[in-house]
């Protein structure tokens, strides 16, 4: 299948035929597709200066990064080329961190928490702490020192989180692995002990961060902070471009030189950075995305009544997902006849990641078309094949919310 270009919220395969996406290039097209504001930039500033070293300043790097500090309330900000670059960035932060204020004769805090069924990216530090065996025992011996608690639970949090213990990473909202909404109860359990134990709270807000959720950051719901987070995705409109944010504290172990990248950070990607996170001020788009997301998740509510196979329906604004029975390749297949781009992870957790800029009449249009799909959908019940696989698996009720539902079942 090829598509060739895209418009708005919809895209165009080679035989001219329209599909709306509500992937958006897993999470990136957060402004759906040629938005006149970022053609406008790149086009100006491709005329100026593509690339600049990072041994000097450009016009764009420093206002970008004061922007991200004021969305973030972390005040030091690194460019990245993507969102496993910014994940390596976040890990060697809190490392430095732990080496520079070790008191002698202590035990190294070398040791990493992450969460079971977490996705932080592909090179070797993010991938060894990204927990489906699938992507990590292919590449072992990996980074030593990482540790998985399981998702949502505070005694096994409270349990692996000793003194060794230099950072822990986590993903608000897990998106690859099937829209679970980390709780408050196990976000605040977490920055307690990181505080604790003077260890680094880094959030991964690469998919569920830059206004996905409807705030500028999902952790924003909670009423404390992440010491270090890391985005990317949507930053630059689909240019590559991630950035590790950082407070004051963690931010002064990394000593000029120690650190760097040659592409993170140039001109014209800081750019239409600046300008998509201008865009959704201007053009009020958290509002939107915290509209739009009530009306798909309550159409989605709709279609679990009338489809027994529909487990859950999990995420918050933007990023939605529906816990199947079955399994979801063949439901992702017919939406694509059907002339609707979803994805499935986990083989049966379908996955919505639609732009900030849909309109109630493309969610109402998804909605109808995604029932006519459900209707058709193969009856094939979805089982792991393997101990591995379901020990890889999502588990339905591992929100603290779907836990309340079961329990009310
Ligand atoms: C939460 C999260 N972290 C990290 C990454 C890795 O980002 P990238 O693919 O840009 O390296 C992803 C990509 O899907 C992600 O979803």
């Amino acid at each position: 299948m090829v598509f060739t270009h895209g418009s708005d919220c919809y895209l165009y395969d080679s035989k001219g035929k329209r599909y709306l996406d509500f992937l958006g290039g897993i999470a990136v097209n957060a402004l759906g597709y040629s938005h006149p504001r970022l053609v406008r930039v790149i086009q100006r500033e491709a005329k100026r200066a593509v690339h600049l070293s990072n041994l000097f300043h450009n016009p764009f790097q420093g206002p970008l990064a004061k922007k991200l500090a004021g969305w973030s309330g972390l005040n030091r900000i690194f460019f990245t080329n993507s969102g496993t670059e910014g994940i390596e960035g976040a890990l060697k932060l809190a490392r430095a961190y732990a080496k520079k204020n070790a008191t002698p004769g202590s035990r190294p805090k070398t040791g990493i928490l992450a969460l079971e069924n977490s996705f932080h990216g592909r090179t070797f530090g993010a991938v060894s702490i990204t927990y489906p065996a699938k992507y990590r025992e292919p590449f072992e011996p990996l980074v030593p020192g990482a540790r998985f608690v399981r998702f949502n639970d505070v005694a096994d949090l409270e349990k692996k989180f000793d003194a060794e213990i230099g950072a822990i990473v986590i993903e608000t909202i897990q998106g690859e692995g099937g829209i679970s909404v980390v709780s408050e109860d196990f976000w605040n359990s977490a920055r307690e002990l990181a505080t604790k134990h003077d260890a680094a709270l880094i959030a991964d807000e690469i998919q569920c961060g830059l206004g996905r959720t409807g705030r500028k950051f999902a952790y924003q719901k909670f009423s404390s902070k992440p010491d270090i987070v890391t985005v990317a995705k949507p930053l630059a409109g689909g240019l590559p471009l991630g950035a590790v944010l950082a407070n004051e504290k963690f931010a002064e172990a990394f000593t000029p030189g120690i650190h760097g990248t040659t592409f993170g950070g140039g001109p014209l990607i800081c750019a239409v950075a600046l300008e998509f996170l201008n865009t959704i001020e201007d053009e009020k788009l958290l509002d939107n995305v915290r509209e739009r997301g009530a009306e798909l998740k309550s159409g989605l509510e709709k279609l679990k009544r009338r489809f027994d196979f529909i487990r859950e329906v999990r995420g918050e604004g933007l990023i939605l997902g529906l816990d199947l029975s079955i399994e979801g390749a063949p439901i992702v297949d017919e939406a694509l006849r059907q002339g609707l781009i979803i994805n499935c992870t986990h083989e049966h957790i379908l996955r919505f990641l639609p732009p900030f800029v849909i309109r109630t009449q493309q969610v109402r249009e998804f909605l109808s078309a995604l029932g006519r799909v459900l209707a058709k959908a193969p009856r094939n019940v979805w089982e792991a094949k393997d101990a591995k696989q379901a020990n890889d698996a999502p588990r339905i009720g591992e929100t603290a919310g779907a836990r309340a539902q079961a329990a009310v079942r």
